[in-house]
Protein backbone atom coordinates (compact mmCIF):
# COMPACT_ATOMS: atom_id res chain seq x y z
CA UNK A 1 0.00 0.00 0.00
CA UNK A 2 1.45 3.38 -1.10
CA UNK A 3 1.53 6.00 1.96
CA UNK A 4 -1.64 8.09 0.19
CA UNK A 5 -3.77 5.08 0.25
CA UNK A 6 -3.02 4.30 4.12
CA UNK A 7 -3.69 7.96 4.61
CA UNK A 8 -6.95 7.33 2.88
CA UNK A 9 -7.75 3.97 4.18
CA UNK A 10 -7.15 5.33 7.76
CA UNK A 11 -9.56 8.54 7.35
CA UNK A 12 -12.12 6.20 5.99
CA UNK A 13 -11.93 3.73 9.59
CA UNK A 14 -12.23 7.00 11.65
CA UNK A 15 -15.32 8.31 9.53
CA UNK A 16 -16.61 4.61 10.23
CA UNK A 17 -16.72 5.25 13.90
CA UNK A 18 -18.53 8.61 13.17
CA UNK A 19 -21.36 7.17 11.61
CA UNK A 20 -22.20 3.93 13.53
CA UNK A 21 -22.57 5.30 17.03
CA UNK A 22 -24.97 8.37 15.40
CA UNK A 23 -26.56 4.86 13.52
CA UNK A 24 -27.21 3.66 16.91
CA UNK A 25 -28.63 6.73 18.54
CA UNK A 26 -31.15 6.90 15.26
CA UNK A 27 -32.26 3.55 14.68
CA UNK A 28 -34.46 3.42 18.39
CA UNK A 29 -36.21 -0.40 18.30
CA UNK A 30 -33.71 -2.33 16.32
CA UNK A 31 -30.79 -0.31 17.25
CA UNK A 32 -28.33 -2.13 19.64
CA UNK A 33 -28.26 -0.14 22.90
CA UNK A 34 -25.32 2.60 22.60
CA UNK A 35 -23.20 0.79 24.83
CA UNK A 36 -22.57 -2.20 22.34
CA UNK A 37 -21.46 0.06 19.48
CA UNK A 38 -17.92 1.05 19.44
CA UNK A 39 -17.51 4.32 21.29
CA UNK A 40 -14.46 5.20 20.27
CA UNK A 41 -12.31 5.58 17.31
CA UNK A 42 -10.75 2.07 15.76
CA UNK A 43 -7.05 2.00 16.63
CA UNK A 44 -4.39 3.43 14.24
CA UNK A 45 -2.54 0.89 12.47
CA UNK A 46 1.56 0.80 12.60
CA UNK A 47 3.25 3.31 11.18
CA UNK A 48 4.06 3.11 7.37
CA UNK A 49 7.71 4.53 6.28
CA UNK A 50 6.69 6.73 3.52
CA UNK A 51 9.89 5.51 1.35
CA UNK A 52 11.22 2.17 -0.04
CA UNK A 53 10.70 -0.05 2.64
CA UNK A 54 7.01 0.25 2.28
CA UNK A 55 7.41 -2.92 0.20
CA UNK A 56 7.28 -4.55 2.84
CA UNK A 57 3.67 -3.40 3.80
CA UNK A 58 2.41 -4.91 -0.03
CA UNK A 59 4.44 -7.96 0.48
CA UNK A 60 3.15 -9.29 3.94
CA UNK A 61 3.89 -13.20 3.66
CA UNK A 62 7.35 -14.29 3.63
CA UNK A 63 9.62 -17.55 3.47
CA UNK A 64 12.05 -18.24 6.18
CA UNK A 65 14.69 -20.27 5.24
CA UNK A 66 17.21 -21.71 7.86
CA UNK A 67 19.88 -23.42 6.18
CA UNK A 68 23.60 -24.77 7.47
CA UNK A 69 25.62 -27.06 8.10
CA UNK A 70 23.41 -28.12 10.68
CA UNK A 71 21.52 -29.65 8.04
CA UNK A 72 23.79 -32.02 7.70
CA UNK A 73 23.11 -34.17 10.24
CA UNK A 74 19.59 -33.28 10.72
CA UNK A 75 19.08 -32.42 14.11
CA UNK A 76 18.70 -28.85 15.07
CA UNK A 77 19.90 -25.45 13.48
CA UNK A 78 21.55 -25.54 17.04
CA UNK A 79 23.22 -28.82 17.24
CA UNK A 80 26.96 -27.88 18.02
CA UNK A 81 25.54 -26.02 21.43
CA UNK A 82 22.62 -28.50 22.03
CA UNK A 83 24.54 -31.49 21.65
CA UNK A 84 27.67 -29.96 22.92
CA UNK A 85 29.70 -31.09 19.88
CA UNK A 86 33.27 -29.31 20.55
CA UNK A 87 33.62 -26.72 17.97
CA UNK A 88 36.29 -28.22 15.77
CA UNK A 89 34.85 -31.40 15.49
CA UNK A 90 31.36 -29.36 14.24
CA UNK A 91 33.57 -27.55 12.37
CA UNK A 92 34.43 -30.83 10.27
CA UNK A 93 30.79 -30.05 8.92
CA UNK A 94 32.01 -28.21 6.13
CA UNK A 95 33.81 -30.94 4.62
CA UNK A 96 30.82 -32.76 4.02
CA UNK A 97 28.81 -29.46 2.20
CA UNK A 98 28.11 -30.38 -0.90
CA UNK A 99 23.76 -29.22 -1.61
CA UNK A 100 24.27 -30.46 -5.34
CA UNK A 101 20.67 -30.61 -5.68
CA UNK A 102 20.14 -26.92 -4.35
CA UNK A 103 18.38 -24.83 -7.58
CA UNK A 104 17.37 -21.62 -5.83
CA UNK A 105 14.56 -21.42 -8.69
CA UNK A 106 12.64 -24.57 -6.82
CA UNK A 107 12.32 -22.73 -3.70
CA UNK A 108 11.50 -19.41 -5.25
CA UNK A 109 8.78 -21.61 -7.07
CA UNK A 110 7.55 -23.52 -3.89
CA UNK A 111 7.76 -20.02 -2.15
CA UNK A 112 5.26 -18.55 -4.55
CA UNK A 113 2.90 -21.84 -4.90
CA UNK A 114 2.74 -20.96 -1.01
CA UNK A 115 1.27 -17.26 -1.36
CA UNK A 116 4.48 -15.95 -0.60
CA UNK A 117 6.05 -13.17 -2.05
CA UNK A 118 9.54 -12.47 -0.54
CA UNK A 119 12.40 -14.45 1.46
CA UNK A 120 14.49 -14.62 4.03
CA UNK A 121 17.83 -16.53 4.45
CA UNK A 122 20.07 -17.51 7.16
CA UNK A 123 23.33 -16.05 5.57
CA UNK A 124 24.86 -16.91 9.38
CA UNK A 125 23.64 -18.56 12.11
CA UNK A 126 24.53 -18.89 15.50
CA UNK A 127 27.44 -21.83 14.21
CA UNK A 128 29.14 -18.91 12.15
CA UNK A 129 29.15 -20.59 9.03
CA UNK A 130 28.62 -18.32 6.09
CA UNK A 131 26.22 -18.61 3.12
CA UNK A 132 28.25 -16.31 1.22
CA UNK A 133 31.55 -16.03 0.02
CA UNK A 134 32.90 -13.71 2.80
CA UNK A 135 36.66 -12.63 2.88
CA UNK A 136 36.43 -12.03 6.36
CA UNK A 137 36.35 -15.55 7.83
CA UNK A 138 37.15 -19.02 5.81
CA UNK A 139 34.51 -20.52 7.65
CA UNK A 140 32.31 -20.15 4.72
CA UNK A 141 30.49 -22.12 1.20
CA UNK A 142 33.37 -21.38 -0.74
CA UNK A 143 35.83 -23.74 1.76
CA UNK A 144 33.79 -27.16 1.26
CA UNK A 145 33.12 -29.32 -1.73
CA UNK A 146 30.65 -27.19 -2.66
CA UNK A 147 32.86 -24.49 -3.32
CA UNK A 148 29.76 -22.02 -4.84
CA UNK A 149 28.20 -19.03 -3.07
CA UNK A 150 24.74 -19.76 -2.17
CA UNK A 151 23.64 -16.11 -1.30
CA UNK A 152 24.77 -15.25 -4.75
CA UNK A 153 22.84 -18.11 -6.15
CA UNK A 154 19.76 -17.27 -4.67
CA UNK A 155 20.04 -13.06 -4.57
CA UNK A 156 20.07 -13.69 -8.80
CA UNK A 157 17.39 -15.88 -8.85
CA UNK A 158 15.08 -13.60 -6.42
CA UNK A 159 16.35 -10.27 -8.30
CA UNK A 160 15.81 -11.87 -11.86
CA UNK A 161 12.15 -12.76 -10.73
CA UNK A 162 11.54 -9.27 -8.48
CA UNK A 163 11.43 -11.20 -5.05
CA UNK A 164 12.63 -8.86 -1.85
CA UNK A 165 15.68 -10.79 -0.43
CA UNK A 166 16.29 -10.18 3.32
CA UNK A 167 19.12 -11.53 4.98
CA UNK A 168 19.12 -13.56 8.83
CA UNK A 169 22.63 -12.43 10.69
CA UNK A 170 23.24 -14.18 14.03
CA UNK A 171 25.32 -11.57 16.23
CA UNK A 172 26.33 -14.88 18.89
CA UNK A 173 28.54 -16.68 16.65
CA UNK A 174 30.16 -20.04 17.99
CA UNK A 175 33.29 -19.70 15.62
CA UNK A 176 34.34 -16.59 15.87
CA UNK A 177 37.38 -16.59 18.15
CA UNK A 178 36.73 -12.67 18.77
CA UNK A 179 32.90 -13.16 20.09
CA UNK A 180 32.83 -13.47 23.57
CA UNK A 181 31.33 -16.88 24.30
CA UNK A 182 30.84 -17.24 27.80
CA UNK A 183 28.62 -19.64 28.40
CA UNK A 184 25.14 -17.68 28.51
CA UNK A 185 22.22 -18.27 26.57
CA UNK A 186 22.66 -19.33 22.96
CA UNK A 187 26.44 -19.43 23.57
CA UNK A 188 29.28 -21.79 23.96
CA UNK A 189 31.15 -22.14 27.31
CA UNK A 190 34.18 -19.98 27.18
CA UNK A 191 36.50 -21.50 24.53
CA UNK A 192 40.61 -22.34 24.88
CA UNK A 193 41.79 -20.98 21.73
CA UNK A 194 39.84 -17.58 21.44
CA UNK A 195 40.55 -14.22 21.86
CA UNK A 196 37.17 -12.93 23.30
CA UNK A 197 37.14 -9.01 22.26
CA UNK A 198 33.62 -7.67 21.80
CA UNK A 199 34.88 -4.17 19.69
CA UNK A 200 36.81 -6.53 17.48
CA UNK A 201 34.00 -9.24 16.39
CA UNK A 202 32.11 -5.82 16.27
CA UNK A 203 34.26 -4.87 13.50
CA UNK A 204 33.97 -7.93 11.89
CA UNK A 205 30.14 -7.83 12.22
CA UNK A 206 30.40 -4.31 10.22
CA UNK A 207 32.38 -5.46 7.79
CA UNK A 208 30.29 -8.79 7.09
CA UNK A 209 27.37 -6.72 7.06
CA UNK A 210 29.49 -4.29 4.40
CA UNK A 211 29.96 -7.04 2.11
CA UNK A 212 26.34 -8.39 2.65
CA UNK A 213 24.54 -4.98 1.55
CA UNK A 214 27.30 -4.35 -0.85
CA UNK A 215 28.09 -7.25 -3.19
CA UNK A 216 24.76 -8.71 -3.74
CA UNK A 217 22.65 -5.76 -5.49
CA UNK A 218 19.15 -5.25 -3.37
CA UNK A 219 19.02 -6.33 -0.02
CA UNK A 220 15.47 -5.69 1.32
CA UNK A 221 15.78 -6.69 4.79
CA UNK A 222 18.17 -7.17 7.50
CA UNK A 223 17.19 -9.91 10.14
CA UNK A 224 19.02 -9.37 13.28
CA UNK A 225 19.14 -12.18 15.62
CA UNK A 226 20.44 -13.40 19.22
CA UNK A 227 22.04 -10.10 20.46
CA UNK A 228 23.34 -12.27 23.63
CA UNK A 229 25.52 -8.86 24.77
CA UNK A 230 22.30 -6.59 24.08
CA UNK A 231 24.89 -4.34 23.02
CA UNK A 232 23.20 -1.38 21.59
CA UNK A 233 25.05 0.72 18.74
CA UNK A 234 22.70 2.88 16.32
CA UNK A 235 25.63 3.10 14.07
CA UNK A 236 24.75 -0.60 12.46
CA UNK A 237 21.40 -0.25 11.22
CA UNK A 238 22.57 3.73 10.03
CA UNK A 239 25.36 1.93 7.85
CA UNK A 240 22.81 -0.60 6.13
CA UNK A 241 20.68 2.11 5.56
CA UNK A 242 22.58 4.25 4.06
CA UNK A 243 24.13 1.09 1.99
CA UNK A 244 20.40 -0.45 1.18
CA UNK A 245 17.68 2.45 1.70
CA UNK A 246 14.76 0.22 1.06
CA UNK A 247 15.86 -2.54 3.95
CA UNK A 248 13.44 -3.22 6.34
CA UNK A 249 15.51 -3.84 10.03
CA UNK A 250 14.29 -5.52 12.66
CA UNK A 251 14.52 -5.33 16.58
CA UNK A 252 16.90 -8.03 16.98
CA UNK A 253 20.21 -6.47 16.51
CA UNK A 254 21.32 -2.77 17.88
CA UNK A 255 18.81 -1.07 18.35
CA UNK A 256 15.45 -0.87 17.77
CA UNK A 257 15.26 -1.29 14.33
CA UNK A 258 12.01 -0.96 12.15
CA UNK A 259 9.69 -4.03 13.42
CA UNK A 260 8.86 -6.54 16.36
CA UNK A 261 9.16 -10.17 15.79
CA UNK A 262 6.95 -12.24 17.94
CA UNK A 263 7.87 -15.80 17.81
CA UNK A 264 5.69 -18.81 17.52
CA UNK A 265 3.48 -17.11 19.94
CA UNK A 266 -0.21 -17.60 18.46
CA UNK A 267 -2.10 -17.96 21.52
CA UNK A 268 -0.82 -14.44 22.72
CA UNK A 269 -1.20 -12.80 19.87
CA UNK A 270 -5.06 -14.07 20.46
CA UNK A 271 -5.86 -12.17 23.04
CA UNK A 272 -6.25 -8.55 21.28
CA UNK A 273 -8.10 -8.36 17.99
CA UNK A 274 -7.39 -4.87 17.66
CA UNK A 275 -4.29 -4.16 14.86
CA UNK A 276 -0.86 -4.14 16.01
CA UNK A 277 0.48 -0.67 17.11
CA UNK A 278 3.68 -1.11 16.37
CA UNK A 279 4.97 -2.77 12.43
CA UNK A 280 5.52 -6.81 13.51
CA UNK A 281 6.53 -9.65 11.37
CA UNK A 282 5.52 -12.94 13.18
CA UNK A 283 8.13 -15.49 13.03
CA UNK A 284 6.84 -19.46 12.56
CA UNK A 285 8.23 -22.57 11.93
CA UNK A 286 6.46 -25.03 10.31
CA UNK A 287 8.48 -27.73 12.52
CA UNK A 288 7.76 -27.82 15.98
CA UNK A 289 11.54 -28.50 17.47
CA UNK A 290 13.60 -26.79 15.00
CA UNK A 291 14.02 -24.37 12.89
CA UNK A 292 16.99 -25.94 10.30
CA UNK A 293 16.34 -29.46 8.86
CA UNK A 294 15.67 -31.94 11.76
CA UNK A 295 15.05 -35.82 10.05
CA UNK A 296 12.63 -36.71 13.05
CA UNK A 297 10.76 -33.66 12.66
CA UNK A 298 7.12 -33.09 13.71
CA UNK A 299 5.09 -30.15 11.93
CA UNK A 300 2.35 -28.53 12.90
CA UNK A 301 -1.44 -29.07 11.84
CA UNK A 302 -2.18 -27.01 8.76
CA UNK A 303 -4.95 -25.44 11.33
CA UNK A 304 -2.55 -24.56 13.98
CA UNK A 305 -0.20 -22.72 10.89
CA UNK A 306 -3.69 -21.51 9.49
CA UNK A 307 -4.86 -20.20 12.71
CA UNK A 308 -1.94 -18.60 13.52
CA UNK A 309 -1.07 -16.94 10.15
CA UNK A 310 -4.71 -15.05 9.84
CA UNK A 311 -4.28 -14.40 13.54
CA UNK A 312 -1.45 -11.60 12.55
CA UNK A 313 -2.11 -11.09 8.78
CA UNK A 314 -5.66 -9.56 9.92
CA UNK A 315 -4.08 -7.77 12.57
CA UNK A 316 -2.28 -5.82 9.86
CA UNK A 317 1.43 -7.95 10.67
CA UNK A 318 3.45 -9.37 8.30
CA UNK A 319 4.08 -13.26 8.56
CA UNK A 320 7.47 -15.24 7.84
CA UNK A 321 6.80 -18.91 7.87
CA UNK A 322 9.85 -21.31 8.27
CA UNK A 323 11.55 -24.40 6.38
CA UNK A 324 14.87 -25.87 6.80
CA UNK A 325 16.06 -27.42 3.45
CA UNK A 326 17.88 -30.77 3.50
CA UNK A 327 21.49 -30.76 3.19
CA UNK A 328 21.62 -31.68 -0.47
CA UNK A 329 19.28 -28.27 -0.97
CA UNK A 330 15.80 -29.29 -1.55
CA UNK A 331 12.67 -28.58 1.07
CA UNK A 332 11.93 -32.12 2.44
CA UNK A 333 8.23 -33.18 1.03
CA UNK A 334 6.27 -32.60 4.53
CA UNK A 335 7.27 -29.04 4.87
CA UNK A 336 6.87 -28.43 1.06
CA UNK A 337 3.15 -29.95 1.14
CA UNK A 338 2.58 -27.95 4.31
CA UNK A 339 3.34 -24.46 1.93
CA UNK A 340 1.41 -25.85 -0.71
CA UNK A 341 -1.84 -26.78 0.99
CA UNK A 342 -1.37 -23.00 2.82
CA UNK A 343 -0.94 -21.69 -0.92
CA UNK A 344 -4.12 -22.77 -1.57
CA UNK A 345 -5.44 -21.18 1.21
CA UNK A 346 -4.12 -17.96 0.74
CA UNK A 347 -5.53 -18.09 -3.14
CA UNK A 348 -8.89 -18.76 -1.89
CA UNK A 349 -8.82 -16.00 1.22
CA UNK A 350 -6.08 -14.08 0.06
CA UNK A 351 -8.20 -10.92 -0.86
CA UNK A 352 -9.11 -10.86 2.67
CA UNK A 353 -5.92 -9.08 3.47
CA UNK A 354 -4.52 -7.82 0.36
CA UNK A 355 -5.28 -3.73 0.56
CA UNK A 356 -7.81 -4.61 3.94
CA UNK A 357 -7.58 -2.42 6.86
CA UNK A 358 -8.44 -4.72 10.55
CA UNK A 359 -11.77 -3.38 11.59
CA UNK A 360 -12.67 -6.25 14.16
CA UNK A 361 -14.09 -3.54 16.74
CA UNK A 362 -17.36 -3.68 14.47
CA UNK A 363 -18.31 -6.19 16.15
CA UNK A 364 -18.67 -7.67 20.15
CA UNK A 365 -17.79 -11.15 19.18
CA UNK A 366 -14.41 -11.96 20.40
CA UNK A 367 -14.39 -15.37 18.42
CA UNK A 368 -13.92 -13.63 14.87
CA UNK A 369 -11.40 -11.36 13.49
CA UNK A 370 -12.88 -8.78 10.93
CA UNK A 371 -10.66 -7.45 8.00
CA UNK A 372 -12.89 -4.25 5.45
CA UNK A 373 -12.02 -2.69 2.51
CA UNK A 374 -14.81 0.07 1.74
CA UNK A 375 -18.41 -1.41 2.00
CA UNK A 376 -16.98 -5.42 2.13
CA UNK A 377 -16.13 -7.21 5.48
CA UNK A 378 -14.49 -9.99 5.99
CA UNK A 379 -14.97 -12.65 8.82
CA UNK A 380 -12.32 -14.21 10.04
CA UNK A 381 -13.22 -17.64 12.16
CA UNK A 382 -9.53 -17.80 13.38
CA UNK A 383 -10.80 -19.97 16.52
CA UNK A 384 -12.04 -23.16 16.87
CA UNK A 385 -15.35 -22.35 15.89
CA UNK A 386 -17.97 -24.10 18.18
CA UNK A 387 -21.07 -23.74 16.24
CA UNK A 388 -22.60 -23.30 12.02
CA UNK A 389 -22.79 -20.04 13.33
CA UNK A 390 -21.02 -16.21 13.81
CA UNK A 391 -22.80 -13.83 15.70
CA UNK A 392 -22.21 -10.35 14.62
CA UNK A 393 -23.93 -7.97 17.12
CA UNK A 394 -23.66 -5.08 16.97
CA UNK A 395 -23.28 -4.96 13.20
CA UNK A 396 -27.47 -4.80 11.96
CA UNK A 397 -27.08 -4.32 8.49
CA UNK A 398 -28.18 -6.85 5.63
CA UNK A 399 -25.67 -7.90 3.16
CA UNK A 400 -26.20 -7.95 -0.44
CA UNK A 401 -23.98 -10.88 -0.69
CA UNK A 402 -22.53 -13.29 1.75
CA UNK A 403 -19.51 -15.79 0.33
CA UNK A 404 -17.13 -18.41 1.90
CA UNK A 405 -14.36 -17.94 0.30
CA UNK A 406 -12.78 -21.05 0.83
CA UNK A 407 -15.74 -22.44 -1.58
CA UNK A 408 -16.50 -19.51 -3.46
CA UNK A 409 -20.49 -20.41 -2.14
CA UNK A 410 -23.01 -18.35 -0.66
CA UNK A 411 -23.38 -18.36 2.96
CA UNK A 412 -27.14 -18.21 4.44
CA UNK A 413 -27.70 -15.35 7.37
CA UNK A 414 -30.28 -14.00 9.45
CA UNK A 415 -30.92 -10.12 10.55
CA UNK A 416 -33.28 -10.88 13.15
CA UNK A 417 -33.75 -11.37 16.67
CA UNK A 418 -32.09 -14.52 18.52
CA UNK A 419 -33.44 -15.76 21.52
CA UNK A 420 -30.33 -14.80 23.29
CA UNK A 421 -30.38 -11.20 22.31
CA UNK A 422 -33.85 -10.82 24.24
CA UNK A 423 -32.96 -8.23 27.05
CA UNK A 424 -31.97 -5.86 24.08
CA UNK A 425 -34.75 -6.76 21.67
CA UNK A 426 -32.88 -6.39 18.60
CA UNK A 427 -32.39 -7.92 15.90
CA UNK A 428 -28.66 -8.44 14.70
CA UNK A 429 -26.61 -9.86 11.46
CA UNK A 430 -25.82 -13.45 12.00
CA UNK A 431 -23.95 -15.94 9.75
CA UNK A 432 -25.76 -19.64 9.80
CA UNK A 433 -24.92 -23.02 8.22
CA UNK A 434 -21.57 -22.33 7.87
CA UNK A 435 -19.41 -26.03 7.09
CA UNK A 436 -17.72 -25.42 10.34
CA UNK A 437 -17.13 -29.57 10.66
CA UNK A 438 -15.56 -30.23 6.87
CA UNK A 439 -13.68 -26.85 7.40
CA UNK A 440 -11.98 -27.95 11.29
CA UNK A 441 -9.08 -28.04 9.93
CA UNK A 442 -8.83 -24.56 8.24
CA UNK A 443 -9.67 -21.19 9.02
CA UNK A 444 -13.02 -20.19 6.91
CA UNK A 445 -13.16 -16.48 5.85
CA UNK A 446 -16.49 -14.94 4.89
CA UNK A 447 -17.17 -11.99 2.57
CA UNK A 448 -19.47 -9.67 3.18
CA UNK A 449 -20.66 -7.07 0.58
CA UNK A 450 -22.98 -4.46 1.81
CA UNK A 451 -24.26 -1.67 -0.29
CA UNK A 452 -23.71 0.93 2.02
CA UNK A 453 -21.16 1.33 5.53
CA UNK A 454 -21.13 -2.00 7.16
CA UNK A 455 -22.04 -0.73 10.46
CA UNK A 456 -24.98 1.98 9.87
CA UNK A 457 -28.14 1.34 8.71
CA UNK A 458 -30.48 -1.74 9.91
CA UNK A 459 -33.45 -4.04 7.96
CA UNK A 460 -34.78 -6.87 8.93
CA UNK A 461 -34.73 -10.03 7.21
CA UNK A 462 -32.58 -13.03 5.73
CA UNK A 463 -30.52 -14.53 2.82
C1 LIG B 1 15.05 -18.71 17.88
C2 LIG B 1 16.02 -19.83 17.70
C3 LIG B 1 16.95 -19.59 16.55
C4 LIG B 1 16.17 -19.21 15.34
C5 LIG B 1 15.25 -18.05 15.64
C6 LIG B 1 14.36 -17.64 14.50
O1 LIG B 1 15.67 -17.55 18.34
O2 LIG B 1 16.77 -19.99 18.91
O3 LIG B 1 17.73 -20.72 16.32
O4 LIG B 1 17.05 -18.85 14.34
O5 LIG B 1 14.40 -18.41 16.69
O6 LIG B 1 13.52 -16.60 14.93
Amino acid sequence: MRRRDFLKTGSAALAGAAVSSRAGAARGDAGPPAAAVRQTAPAALAPRFGDGRDWWFQKRFGLFVHWGLYAINGFHEQEQWRRRVPRREYAQLAAQWNPVAFDPDEWLDLMRDAGMSYVCVTAKHHDGFCLWDTKLTPFNTMNTPFGRDILRMLADACHRRGVPLCVYYSIADWNHPNYPNRGRHHELPPQAQDQPDFSRYLEFVRGQVRELCTDYGAISGFWWDMNVEQHADPSMNAMIRRLQPSAVINDRGFDPGDFGTPERDVDAAGEDLGPFSKRTEACQSVGVESWGYRRDESYYTDRHLLRSIDTYRARDANYLLNVGPKPDGTIPAVPAGILRRIGRWCAAVGESFDGTHPASDLTANRSVLLTRKGHTLYVHLHRDPVSDSVKLKPLARAPKRATLLNTGRPVAWALDMAPSDHAEQAAYLRLTGLPANEFANSVMVVRLDFDGDPSSGARAGSG
